[in-house]
C-alpha cells in the first residue's frame, strides 16, 4: 500500500516535469497555509470553520492529496477529500515555485476571528421605512432589535424564535435583511433548501454550523428561508428519508441557544401548516404578513415610481385598483417592470396606461392562488 502510494506520488511530479518547459523539481521544504473557504458564496454565508486538531496528523493527510503539485506564493490548493473543493492559499513556500513531496513540512497558519469575520459580513440596502405596512412585523422586528442592542439587559425574557408566515412576495425576507442593516449584525440568510446536501448528515453538519457560527459571531441574527421545504410536517415526512434528520437536527441547535446568547432565529414560511408540529411550537410567535391594502399598494406604487428611470403619466387609482390581491413583489416584478420595459422596448419617454394594460395582459393575474405543493 505504503509503495503504491509512493509510485503514485513520483508519477505526478514526473508528468509535472514533462509538461513544463523549465525543468523545475525542486522539492517544497517548507509551505504555510492559510485557510480560504470556498470559491464562490452558497446560501450559507460562512464556510466551515476550520480548527486543525493535529498538526502531524494534518500534515499527512495534506501530503497523501497534494504531493507532487507545484506550489508557489498566493495559489491555491484544494481540498478533496474532507470538505470537497475548499481551498487553502499558499501564504509562504519554500523554496518558491517547488513541489510538495513527503519531506514537505506544512501547517495551516492561524486566522484570527476578526479577520474571518469582517470577510464575511454582508450588508443590504433596506432600511425599514422602506417596508409598507406589515406593522405587527415591524413591531416584532423593533423588539428583536433592542434585544440584539443589549442581549444581556433581556435576561431569561430574550426573543428567541420567531416565525414569519404569508403570502409570498409580501416582504418577509425585505424584513429580515432590513433588521440586519438597521442592527449592523451578522444576518445568516439562508435558504432552506441550501441545508440539504447530496449526503446523508450533509444537512445535520451544515445546520450545526450554521448555529455554531451565529453564536461565534452572536449578536446576529439566522433567518431561514422557506422553512417548510425542510421541515416538514410529519405526516409528509414518509415523501423524504432525511427529513427526520433534518428536524432533529433544527430542534437541536434551536433548543441548544440559550435566551441570553444574542442569537436570533426568524423562520419564514408560505405554508405554515406544512411544519413540523415540533418545529413550529418552538416559535415563540407566529406573525402573519398581509397581502397589501388599497392604501399599502398605493404607498408601494410611489415608492417604486420614485425610482423609474423614465417619466410616467399614470392614473394612479387604477393602478390601485387593477393591483387588487397583488402583493408587494407582483406590484414591481410583474405590474410596473412589464410596464417599463414594455415602454423602453417601444422607445418611448414616458410610461403611460397602455404599458400598464400590456403587462396585465401579459401576467394574466391568477385569482386563485396557489396554495403550495402538499395541500
Ligand atoms: N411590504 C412591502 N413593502 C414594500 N415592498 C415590498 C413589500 N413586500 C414586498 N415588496 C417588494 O417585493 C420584493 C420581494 O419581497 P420579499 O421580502 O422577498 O417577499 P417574501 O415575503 O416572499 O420574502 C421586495 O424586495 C420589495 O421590492
Ligand atoms: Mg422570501
Amino acid at each position: 500500500m505504503k509503495s503504491d502510494n509512493k509510485s503514485s506520488k513520483i508519477k505526478k511530479s514526473e508528468v509535472y516535469i514533462k509538461s513544463s518547459s523549465d525543468s523545475i523539481d525542486k522539492e517544497a521544504e517548507e509551505l504555510i497555509l492559510e485557510s480560504a473557504g470556498y470559491p464562490f458564496n452558497f446560501a450559507l454565508l460562512e464556510g466551515p470553520h476550520l480548527e486543525i486538531s493535529d498538526n502531524v496528523l494534518f500534515e499527512q493527510y495534506a501530503i497523501e492529496q497534494w504531493s507532487g503539485t507545484l506550489v508557489k506564493t498566493g495559489s491555491y490548493l484544494f481540498d478533496q477529500k474532507i470538505i470537497p473543493d475548499y481551498a487553502f492559499k499558499v501564504l509562504k513556500v519554500f523554496p518558491e515555485n517547488s513541489i510538495i513531496s513527503e519531506n514537505t513540512s506544512i501547517v495551516v497558519a492561524d486566522v484570527d476571528k476578526d479577520k474571518r469575520s469582517s470577510i464575511k459580513s454582508k450588508q443590504y440596502d433596506v432600511h425599514f421605512d422602506d417596508i409598507v405596512g406589515q406593522e405587527n412585523a415591524k413591531s416584532k422586528s423593533k423588539l428583536i432589535y433592542k434585544y440584539l442592542q443589549n442581549p444581556d439587559k433581556f435576561g431569561t425574557w430574550a426573543p428567541k424564535n420567531v416565525l414569519f408566515y404569508g403570502a409570498p412576495g409580501t416582504g418577509k425576507t425585505m424584513l429580515a435583511k432590513a433588521l440586519a442593516n438597521e442592527l449592523d449584525i451578522r444576518l445568516y440568510l439562508v435558504k432552506s433548501t441550501s441545508l440539504i446536501g447530496e449526503h446523508v448528515g450533509d444537512a445535520a453538519s451544515r445546520i450545526h454550523e450554521l448555529f455554531e457560527a451565529a453564536s461565534r459571531n452572536a449578536p446576529s441574527l439566522i433567518f431561514i428561508d422557506e422553512i417548510d421545504a425542510i421541515a416538514l410536517h410529519r405526516s409528509f415526512q414518509s415523501l423524504r428519508g432525511d427529513v427526520a434528520e433534518i428536524v432533529n437536527s433544527l430542534l437541536t441547535e434551536m433548543d441548544g441557544i440559550s435566551p441570553n446568547d444574542g442569537v436570533v432565529t426568524i423562520a419564514a414560511t408560505n405554508n405554515p401548516s406544512a411544519i413540523d408540529f415540533a418545529i413550529r411550537s418552538r416559535f415563540e410567535e407566529e406573525i402573519e404578513f398581509k397581502l397589501p391594502s388599497d392604501d399599502e399598494r398605493r404607498e408601494i406604487i410611489m415608492l417604486n415610481l420614485d425610482t423609474f428611470p423614465l417619466d410616467y403619466d399614470l392614473d394612479i387609482e387604477k393602478l390601485v385598483k387593477v393591483s387588487k390581491r397583488m402583493s408587494g413583489r407582483d406590484i414591481k416584478e410583474k405590474l410596473l417592470k412589464t410596464a417599463l420595459h414594455n415602454a423602453i422596448i417601444n422607445d418611448k419617454q414616458t410610461v403611460d396606461m397602455d404599458d400598464v394594460a400590456f403587462a396585465l395582459g401579459v401576467n394574466k393575474y391568477k385569482e386563485e392562488e396557489v396554495k403550495g405543493m402538499f395541500e
